[in-house]
């Protein structure tokens, strides 16, 4: 029998990787009241989004001009002009560092290339099938420690975690391995506020990945890894160097967004009873849902690019080497495209599609992995909570935070 390869935690065990990572994103409640006042000044406007909200740096924009791009058709048209618009040049000092070369750091002809590859390993057909075999399994044990109690947290006991232990499953990590790897994948990021956890995170992640894959080449099984592994393009297997970038950025991208997702998700229903009513008695809503509250609160506000040449956005001269924060918050909450934008309404008319996945060649990879999640979640939790409602006697959910953003707690009773 093989034995897996043990992940090391950080040399300060005690670290907080979470709470410093709350720091980064920060503690505001409410960021689209000043959003909409950025947007009245323009679509294309100067400064970093981050600033607006807190003094915490980031590594990206030093020493370069910076915009930000605040419209819907302005964001649209950055993120579908990739040959103006550079990903490797904004990405390298910030996921370049925490995840090595990942698909995120590449441009056209690297990106075209590896991104068809792991694209299909995520497309529709796959990932539903997981929906049965992988999500379901984790979300039903996650409900069994508090079904009969008649109350919970669902952030701390539930959207906080299932994501990343769908991962675990496809990674077939041995569960007492779970939390070291959930800090990990969160401090890896720290990287782009200059904490020294991060590369420590990253590089621990590196020497795990590169024994599984190992591993899982002599001794394949039907699990992702194995099947990234031994994939040939052209008659040659991947690079590990890239492999191991894009699982690094798997435990982020797919663990903390999706979690952030579901949280909104539930807090949107939560908080509209009469829409939770029309969910709960028609699921055939539950896609439009989870589409009104990724447009409504989508858990990534903000992307970047740099200019590569000079060039023109709404009107607006963006000298070349520009820094551009491209604020998917605002478009999502463009007035021009959706009605009432602040509204969480999952009957509105759907013109436009939201901008929470992001649009052009970086579009997410994992959109429809995150959907089946979502899907699968809010059904068990509808299914097997009856009478799901807030708690009346803790504090309604608030969410929280200017880049990445959830509620901390999301307290409910229902029916045991
Ligand atoms: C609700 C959940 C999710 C949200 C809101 C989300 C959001 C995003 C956004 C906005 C981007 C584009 C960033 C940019 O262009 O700068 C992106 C890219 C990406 N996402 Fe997701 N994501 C989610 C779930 C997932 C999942 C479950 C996975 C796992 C497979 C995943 C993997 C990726 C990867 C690998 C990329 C990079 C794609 C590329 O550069 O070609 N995401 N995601």
């Amino acid at each position: 029998m093989t034995v897996m390869p043990k992940l090391e935690d950080l040399s300060d065990p005690d670290f907080d990787a979470f709470a410093m990572e709350r720091m980064s994103t920060g503690r505001c409640p409410d960021p689209y009241p000043r959003i909409h006042e950025l947007m009245r000044q323009g679509s294309v406007i100067e400064g970093i989004y981050r600033n607006e909200f807190t003094d915490v740096t980031d590594v990206q924009t030093a020493g370069r001009p910076t915009m930000m791009v605040l419209g819907y058709d302005a964001v649209m048209h950055v993120l579908t002009h990739p040959e103006i618009f550079t990903n490797r040049e904004a990405f390298l000092p910030s996921l370049g560092v925490s995840f090595g070369e990942s698909v995120s750091v590449m441009d056209a002809p690297d990106h075209t290339r590896y991104r068809k590859i792991f694209q299909k390993a995520f497309l529709p057909q796959v990932v539903t099938k997981w929906g049965e075999t992988v999500v379901d399994p984790v979300v039903n044990s996650l409900m069994e420690a508090f079904i009969h109690t008649g109350k919970a947290d669902l952030i701390e006991q539930f959207t906080h975690d299932y994501p990343f232990q769908v991962i675990y499953a496809q990674v077939e990590l041995e569960p007492e391995q779970g939390p070291v790897f959930h800090k990990l994948a969160i401090a890896q990021m720290l990287s782009s506020i200059g904490a020294p956890q991060g590369m420590e995170a990253t590089e621990k992640l590196g020497v795990f990945f590169a024994e599984l894959l190992r591993q899982r080449r002599a001794n394949p099984g039907p699990d992702l890894i194995s099947h990234l592994a031994t994939i040939e393009v052209d008659g040659e297997m991947l690079p590990d160097i890239i492999l191991i970038s894009f699982l690094r950025q798997l435990m982020n991208a797919g663990g903390d967004t999706t979690f952030r997702g579901t949280s909104a998700l539930l807090t949107g229903l939560l908080t509209h009873t009469d829409q939770l009513e029309a969910v709960q008695a028609d699921r055939s809503l539950v896609s439009q849902a989870i589409d009104e509250a990724l447009r409504w609160e989508g858990p990534v506000t903000c992307t970047h690019r740099y200019a590569k040449v000079e060039t023109e956005i709404d009107g607006v001269r963006i000298p070349q080497g520009t820094a551009i924060d491209l604020v998917l918050a605002s478009a999502n909450r463009d007035p021009r495209k959706f009605e009432d934008p602040d509204r969480f309404n999952i009957f509105r008319e759907r013109k436009h599609r939201h901008v929470a996945f992001a649009s052009g060649p970086h579009l997410c990879i994992g959109q429809h992995l995150a959907k089946v999640e979502m899907t699968r979640a809010l059904n068990a939790l509808l299914d097997n909570l009856p009478g799901l409602r807030l708690d009346p006697d803790r504090p309604a959910p608030q969410m929280i935070g200017h880049l990445l953003r959830s509620p901390e707690h999301l307290w409910v009773r229902f029916d045991a």
